[in-house]
Protein backbone atom coordinates (compact mmCIF):
# COMPACT_ATOMS: atom_id res chain seq x y z
CA UNK A 1 0.00 0.00 0.00
CA UNK A 2 1.63 3.14 -0.91
CA UNK A 3 1.60 5.91 1.36
CA UNK A 4 -0.53 8.61 -0.60
CA UNK A 5 1.48 11.42 1.00
CA UNK A 6 4.75 12.61 -0.67
CA UNK A 7 7.81 12.89 2.00
CA UNK A 8 9.15 16.32 2.47
CA UNK A 9 13.14 16.58 2.92
CA UNK A 10 14.09 18.44 5.98
CA UNK A 11 16.93 20.35 4.23
CA UNK A 12 20.64 20.87 5.07
CA UNK A 13 19.75 24.48 6.14
CA UNK A 14 17.97 23.00 8.94
CA UNK A 15 21.60 24.39 10.50
CA UNK A 16 20.73 22.94 14.64
CA UNK A 17 18.74 20.00 13.34
CA UNK A 18 21.60 18.40 11.57
CA UNK A 19 24.13 20.18 13.76
CA UNK A 20 22.67 18.19 16.41
CA UNK A 21 22.12 15.00 14.56
CA UNK A 22 25.27 13.54 12.86
CA UNK A 23 24.40 10.55 11.72
CA UNK A 24 21.47 11.96 9.47
CA UNK A 25 23.67 14.85 7.67
CA UNK A 26 24.71 12.15 4.99
CA UNK A 27 21.29 10.97 3.89
CA UNK A 28 18.63 13.76 5.79
CA UNK A 29 15.81 13.34 7.82
CA UNK A 30 12.20 13.99 6.27
CA UNK A 31 8.66 14.38 6.97
CA UNK A 32 6.18 11.63 6.20
CA UNK A 33 2.69 11.52 6.42
CA UNK A 34 -0.30 14.14 7.33
CA UNK A 35 1.79 15.13 10.36
CA UNK A 36 4.89 15.34 9.41
CA UNK A 37 5.75 12.44 11.38
CA UNK A 38 10.22 12.87 11.10
CA UNK A 39 11.89 9.76 10.38
CA UNK A 40 15.32 8.89 8.21
CA UNK A 41 14.76 10.47 4.68
CA UNK A 42 14.93 7.05 3.06
CA UNK A 43 11.94 5.83 4.87
CA UNK A 44 9.39 5.51 2.74
CA UNK A 45 9.39 1.59 2.01
CA UNK A 46 10.17 1.03 5.55
CA UNK A 47 6.60 3.11 6.37
CA UNK A 48 4.63 1.82 3.54
CA UNK A 49 5.13 -1.73 4.71
CA UNK A 50 4.61 -0.96 8.45
CA UNK A 51 1.34 0.54 6.67
CA UNK A 52 0.64 -3.11 5.32
CA UNK A 53 1.45 -4.63 8.60
CA UNK A 54 -1.33 -7.75 8.30
CA UNK A 55 -3.67 -7.19 11.41
CA UNK A 56 -5.42 -10.01 13.64
CA UNK A 57 -7.70 -9.37 16.01
CA UNK A 58 -5.76 -10.82 18.74
CA UNK A 59 -2.69 -8.46 18.31
CA UNK A 60 -1.74 -5.62 20.53
CA UNK A 61 -0.41 -2.10 19.69
CA UNK A 62 1.21 0.14 21.84
CA UNK A 63 1.62 3.59 20.74
CA UNK A 64 3.42 6.12 22.09
CA UNK A 65 5.72 8.97 21.49
CA UNK A 66 9.40 8.84 22.43
CA UNK A 67 9.87 8.27 25.89
CA UNK A 68 7.02 8.42 27.46
CA UNK A 69 6.48 4.96 28.86
CA UNK A 70 6.85 2.45 25.81
CA UNK A 71 8.44 -0.39 27.56
CA UNK A 72 7.21 -0.06 31.23
CA UNK A 73 3.51 -0.13 29.23
CA UNK A 74 4.41 -3.42 26.82
CA UNK A 75 6.19 -4.64 30.00
CA UNK A 76 2.91 -4.76 31.43
CA UNK A 77 0.79 -5.29 28.35
CA UNK A 78 2.91 -8.69 27.41
CA UNK A 79 2.33 -9.76 30.62
CA UNK A 80 -1.47 -9.62 31.05
CA UNK A 81 -1.67 -10.66 27.61
CA UNK A 82 0.26 -14.04 27.96
CA UNK A 83 -1.58 -14.71 31.52
CA UNK A 84 1.11 -13.41 33.88
CA UNK A 85 3.86 -15.91 32.48
CA UNK A 86 6.93 -14.82 34.50
CA UNK A 87 9.49 -17.51 33.41
CA UNK A 88 7.79 -16.68 29.96
CA UNK A 89 9.22 -13.13 30.13
CA UNK A 90 12.65 -13.77 30.80
CA UNK A 91 13.37 -13.23 27.26
CA UNK A 92 14.07 -9.69 26.00
CA UNK A 93 11.08 -7.96 26.10
CA UNK A 94 12.27 -5.38 22.47
CA UNK A 95 13.08 -7.14 19.90
CA UNK A 96 12.13 -10.86 21.32
CA UNK A 97 8.46 -10.06 22.83
CA UNK A 98 7.86 -7.06 21.16
CA UNK A 99 7.97 -5.78 17.36
CA UNK A 100 9.06 -3.10 17.36
CA UNK A 101 7.35 -1.98 13.91
CA UNK A 102 9.47 1.85 12.94
CA UNK A 103 12.76 1.07 14.61
CA UNK A 104 14.24 0.72 10.71
CA UNK A 105 12.83 4.05 9.95
CA UNK A 106 14.04 5.66 12.64
CA UNK A 107 17.73 3.91 11.93
CA UNK A 108 20.02 6.14 9.30
CA UNK A 109 21.16 3.96 6.22
CA UNK A 110 24.15 4.07 8.31
CA UNK A 111 22.86 2.33 11.31
CA UNK A 112 20.41 0.01 9.44
CA UNK A 113 23.65 -1.40 6.99
CA UNK A 114 25.74 -1.97 10.71
CA UNK A 115 23.05 -3.88 12.30
CA UNK A 116 22.39 -6.12 9.05
CA UNK A 117 25.50 -6.95 8.71
CA UNK A 118 26.85 -10.19 10.53
CA UNK A 119 28.82 -9.56 13.30
CA UNK A 120 26.72 -7.32 14.41
CA UNK A 121 25.00 -6.76 17.56
CA UNK A 122 22.67 -9.83 17.59
CA UNK A 123 19.55 -7.96 19.64
CA UNK A 124 20.10 -4.96 17.07
CA UNK A 125 19.44 -6.95 14.03
CA UNK A 126 16.68 -8.91 15.36
CA UNK A 127 15.38 -5.58 15.81
CA UNK A 128 14.50 -5.47 11.76
CA UNK A 129 13.27 -8.74 11.56
CA UNK A 130 10.03 -8.66 9.46
CA UNK A 131 7.00 -9.48 11.60
CA UNK A 132 5.34 -12.19 9.85
CA UNK A 133 7.22 -14.83 11.54
CA UNK A 134 6.34 -14.07 14.79
CA UNK A 135 4.21 -16.11 17.20
CA UNK A 136 0.79 -14.94 17.78
CA UNK A 137 -0.79 -13.14 19.94
CA UNK A 138 2.46 -10.49 18.55
CA UNK A 139 2.82 -7.08 20.71
CA UNK A 140 3.41 -4.66 18.32
CA UNK A 141 4.80 -1.13 19.48
CA UNK A 142 5.17 1.74 17.42
CA UNK A 143 5.81 5.56 18.18
CA UNK A 144 3.92 6.30 14.60
CA UNK A 145 1.08 8.73 14.50
CA UNK A 146 -2.28 6.51 14.03
CA UNK A 147 -1.89 8.52 11.23
CA UNK A 148 0.63 6.15 9.14
CA UNK A 149 -0.34 3.21 11.40
CA UNK A 150 -2.19 0.31 8.99
CA UNK A 151 -5.68 1.79 8.03
CA UNK A 152 -8.51 -0.52 9.99
CA UNK A 153 -6.11 -0.87 12.93
CA UNK A 154 -8.31 0.18 15.96
CA UNK A 155 -11.66 -1.72 14.84
CA UNK A 156 -9.44 -4.88 14.21
CA UNK A 157 -6.98 -5.03 16.90
CA UNK A 158 -6.44 -3.33 20.40
CA UNK A 159 -4.37 -0.87 20.79
CA UNK A 160 -3.18 0.89 23.57
CA UNK A 161 -1.44 4.33 24.37
CA UNK A 162 0.94 5.62 27.08
CA UNK A 163 1.18 9.79 27.03
CA UNK A 164 3.61 11.82 29.06
CA UNK A 165 4.09 15.40 30.28
CA UNK A 166 6.09 16.49 27.25
CA UNK A 167 8.75 18.39 29.43
CA UNK A 168 9.58 14.61 31.28
CA UNK A 169 9.96 13.26 27.95
CA UNK A 170 11.80 15.31 25.80
CA UNK A 171 14.10 15.77 28.80
CA UNK A 172 14.09 11.75 29.01
CA UNK A 173 14.85 12.15 25.42
CA UNK A 174 17.60 14.37 25.24
CA UNK A 175 19.43 12.41 28.06
CA UNK A 176 19.16 9.15 26.04
CA UNK A 177 20.34 10.83 22.79
CA UNK A 178 23.21 12.39 24.20
CA UNK A 179 23.83 9.41 26.16
CA UNK A 180 23.46 6.68 23.16
CA UNK A 181 26.13 9.35 21.27
CA UNK A 182 22.96 9.96 18.58
CA UNK A 183 22.96 13.90 19.42
CA UNK A 184 26.37 16.16 19.07
CA UNK A 185 27.66 17.08 22.29
CA UNK A 186 27.47 20.43 21.75
CA UNK A 187 23.63 20.01 21.54
CA UNK A 188 22.29 21.90 24.68
CA UNK A 189 19.07 21.18 26.25
CA UNK A 190 17.74 24.19 25.18
CA UNK A 191 18.80 23.92 20.97
CA UNK A 192 16.43 20.53 21.99
CA UNK A 193 13.58 22.17 23.45
CA UNK A 194 13.66 24.17 20.39
CA UNK A 195 13.86 21.35 18.35
CA UNK A 196 11.27 19.26 20.40
CA UNK A 197 8.92 22.01 19.85
CA UNK A 198 8.85 22.28 16.49
CA UNK A 199 9.02 18.53 15.87
CA UNK A 200 12.00 18.05 14.15
CA UNK A 201 13.52 15.08 16.44
CA UNK A 202 13.28 11.79 14.84
CA UNK A 203 9.38 10.06 15.60
CA UNK A 204 8.21 13.67 16.03
CA UNK A 205 5.95 16.08 16.70
CA UNK A 206 4.52 15.39 19.53
CA UNK A 207 1.35 16.58 19.67
CA UNK A 208 0.01 15.16 16.92
CA UNK A 209 1.11 12.32 18.12
CA UNK A 210 -0.95 12.19 21.27
CA UNK A 211 -3.94 13.81 20.25
CA UNK A 212 -4.79 11.22 17.35
CA UNK A 213 -5.32 8.85 20.05
CA UNK A 214 -6.56 11.12 22.38
CA UNK A 215 -9.64 11.95 20.13
CA UNK A 216 -10.11 8.03 19.77
CA UNK A 217 -9.86 7.56 23.68
CA UNK A 218 -13.99 6.02 23.42
CA UNK A 219 -12.97 3.87 20.86
CA UNK A 220 -13.71 0.70 22.73
CA UNK A 221 -10.43 -1.01 21.27
CA UNK A 222 -8.14 2.05 22.66
CA UNK A 223 -6.97 2.76 26.59
CA UNK A 224 -5.30 5.60 26.71
CA UNK A 225 -2.69 5.63 29.66
CA UNK A 226 -0.81 8.14 31.19
CA UNK A 227 3.04 8.22 32.71
CA UNK A 228 1.78 9.95 35.90
CA UNK A 229 -1.45 7.78 36.57
CA UNK A 230 1.08 4.62 36.20
CA UNK A 231 2.90 6.66 38.84
CA UNK A 232 0.34 7.68 41.13
CA UNK A 233 -1.88 4.28 40.87
CA UNK A 234 -0.16 1.32 38.91
CA UNK A 235 -1.98 -1.36 40.56
CA UNK A 236 -4.90 0.63 38.89
CA UNK A 237 -3.52 1.02 35.53
CA UNK A 238 -2.82 -2.77 35.60
CA UNK A 239 -6.19 -3.76 36.69
CA UNK A 240 -7.81 -1.38 34.09
CA UNK A 241 -5.65 -2.72 31.11
CA UNK A 242 -6.35 -6.03 32.27
CA UNK A 243 -10.22 -5.36 32.10
CA UNK A 244 -9.57 -3.93 29.00
CA UNK A 245 -7.45 -7.00 27.60
CA UNK A 246 -10.83 -9.27 28.88
CA UNK A 247 -8.21 -10.50 31.49
CA UNK A 248 -8.75 -11.52 35.40
CA UNK A 249 -5.61 -11.08 37.53
CA UNK A 250 -5.81 -13.46 40.81
CA UNK A 251 -4.74 -11.01 43.78
CA UNK A 252 -1.12 -12.67 43.83
CA UNK A 253 -0.71 -12.10 39.97
CA UNK A 254 -1.55 -8.43 40.75
CA UNK A 255 0.70 -8.27 43.71
CA UNK A 256 3.73 -9.88 41.59
CA UNK A 257 2.90 -7.75 38.02
CA UNK A 258 2.74 -4.42 40.42
CA UNK A 259 6.32 -5.57 42.07
CA UNK A 260 7.52 -6.77 38.36
CA UNK A 261 6.43 -3.24 36.77
CA UNK A 262 8.19 -1.08 39.76
CA UNK A 263 10.91 0.97 38.19
CA UNK A 264 13.58 -0.37 40.91
CA UNK A 265 12.56 -3.94 39.71
CA UNK A 266 12.48 -3.06 36.40
CA UNK A 267 16.00 -1.66 36.58
CA UNK A 268 17.15 -4.77 37.81
CA UNK A 269 15.94 -6.51 34.78
CA UNK A 270 18.09 -7.29 32.23
CA UNK A 271 15.34 -8.72 29.76
CA UNK A 272 13.66 -4.76 29.70
CA UNK A 273 16.70 -2.41 31.07
CA UNK A 274 18.97 -2.76 27.87
CA UNK A 275 21.91 -3.39 30.13
CA UNK A 276 23.51 -6.43 28.20
CA UNK A 277 24.15 -3.98 24.95
CA UNK A 278 25.13 -0.80 27.16
CA UNK A 279 26.75 -2.46 29.76
CA UNK A 280 29.90 0.21 31.10
CA UNK A 281 29.02 2.71 27.77
CA UNK A 282 29.74 6.02 28.72
CA UNK A 283 28.02 8.85 26.01
CA UNK A 284 28.92 11.81 24.05
CA UNK A 285 28.46 14.09 27.73
CA UNK A 286 30.34 11.21 29.62
CA UNK A 287 27.55 9.82 31.78
CA UNK A 288 26.99 6.03 32.16
CA UNK A 289 24.37 5.27 29.34
CA UNK A 290 21.41 4.02 31.33
CA UNK A 291 18.37 3.25 29.80
CA UNK A 292 16.24 3.15 33.18
CA UNK A 293 17.40 6.81 33.98
CA UNK A 294 15.12 8.19 36.61
CA UNK A 295 11.63 6.66 36.09
CA UNK A 296 10.18 10.09 37.99
CA UNK A 297 7.73 12.55 36.67
CA UNK A 298 8.86 16.33 37.16
CA UNK A 299 12.53 15.83 36.84
CA UNK A 300 12.35 18.23 34.15
CA UNK A 301 12.85 21.00 36.87
CA UNK A 302 16.23 19.49 37.10
CA UNK A 303 17.34 20.53 33.55
CA UNK A 304 14.78 23.43 32.21
CA UNK A 305 15.89 26.91 33.22
CA UNK A 306 12.61 29.41 33.79
CA UNK A 307 12.89 30.38 30.30
CA UNK A 308 12.60 27.38 28.66
CA UNK A 309 10.39 26.02 31.06
CA UNK A 310 7.61 28.96 29.93
CA UNK A 311 8.93 28.24 26.29
CA UNK A 312 7.64 24.88 26.65
CA UNK A 313 4.09 25.78 28.94
CA UNK A 314 3.20 28.18 26.01
CA UNK A 315 3.87 25.36 23.49
CA UNK A 316 1.82 23.20 25.47
CA UNK A 317 -1.00 25.53 26.27
CA UNK A 318 -1.37 26.54 22.38
CA UNK A 319 -1.80 22.63 21.41
CA UNK A 320 -3.80 21.24 24.00
CA UNK A 321 -6.35 24.67 24.37
CA UNK A 322 -9.80 22.83 23.77
CA UNK A 323 -8.97 19.34 23.28
CA UNK A 324 -9.24 18.54 27.21
CA UNK A 325 -6.23 16.84 27.55
CA UNK A 326 -4.08 17.73 30.53
CA UNK A 327 -1.10 16.90 31.78
CA UNK A 328 0.17 17.22 35.53
CA UNK A 329 3.25 18.91 36.25
CA UNK A 330 4.81 16.12 38.88
CA UNK A 331 2.71 13.49 40.24
CA UNK A 332 2.66 12.21 43.77
CA UNK A 333 5.04 9.45 43.85
CA UNK A 334 3.59 5.61 44.91
P1 LIG B 1 13.40 8.65 32.31
O1 LIG B 1 14.46 8.88 31.27
O2 LIG B 1 12.70 9.92 32.70
O3 LIG B 1 13.93 7.91 33.50
P2 LIG B 1 10.33 4.64 26.73
O4 LIG B 1 10.19 3.23 27.14
O5 LIG B 1 9.12 5.19 26.04
O6 LIG B 1 11.60 4.87 25.98
O7 LIG B 1 10.43 5.52 28.07
C1 LIG B 1 11.57 5.49 28.87
C2 LIG B 1 11.27 6.25 30.16
O8 LIG B 1 10.40 5.43 30.95
C3 LIG B 1 12.53 6.49 30.99
O9 LIG B 1 12.28 7.72 31.67
C4 LIG B 1 12.50 5.28 31.93
O10 LIG B 1 13.26 5.43 33.08
C5 LIG B 1 11.00 5.24 32.23
N1 LIG B 1 10.56 3.95 32.81
C6 LIG B 1 10.73 2.71 32.29
N2 LIG B 1 10.25 1.77 33.14
C7 LIG B 1 9.75 2.43 34.21
C8 LIG B 1 9.14 2.03 35.44
N3 LIG B 1 8.95 0.74 35.74
N4 LIG B 1 8.78 2.99 36.30
C9 LIG B 1 8.97 4.31 36.01
N5 LIG B 1 9.56 4.75 34.88
C10 LIG B 1 9.95 3.83 33.99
Amino acid sequence: MALPWQPEPLPRSEALLYAALPAYREHGLARFGPDGAVYSADALPVLERCRRTPLHADDLWVLASPKCGTHWTAEMAWLIQHDCDFAGAQSYLAPDRTHFLDAAAIMSPGWRQAAQQQGSDAVCRRLLQPIDGRPRPRLVNTHLPLSLCPPGLLDTCKVIYVARNPKDACVSYYKMLMSDSTLSPETTIEDFVTLYTEGKMVCLPFFPNVLQAWRQRQHPNMLFLTFEEMKRDLRAVIERTAEFLGKKLAAEELDRLQHHLSFESMRENKWVNKEDRIKGQKGADGERLSFMRKGQTGDWKNHLSDETSQKMDRWMEENLRGTGLTFVAEAPQQ
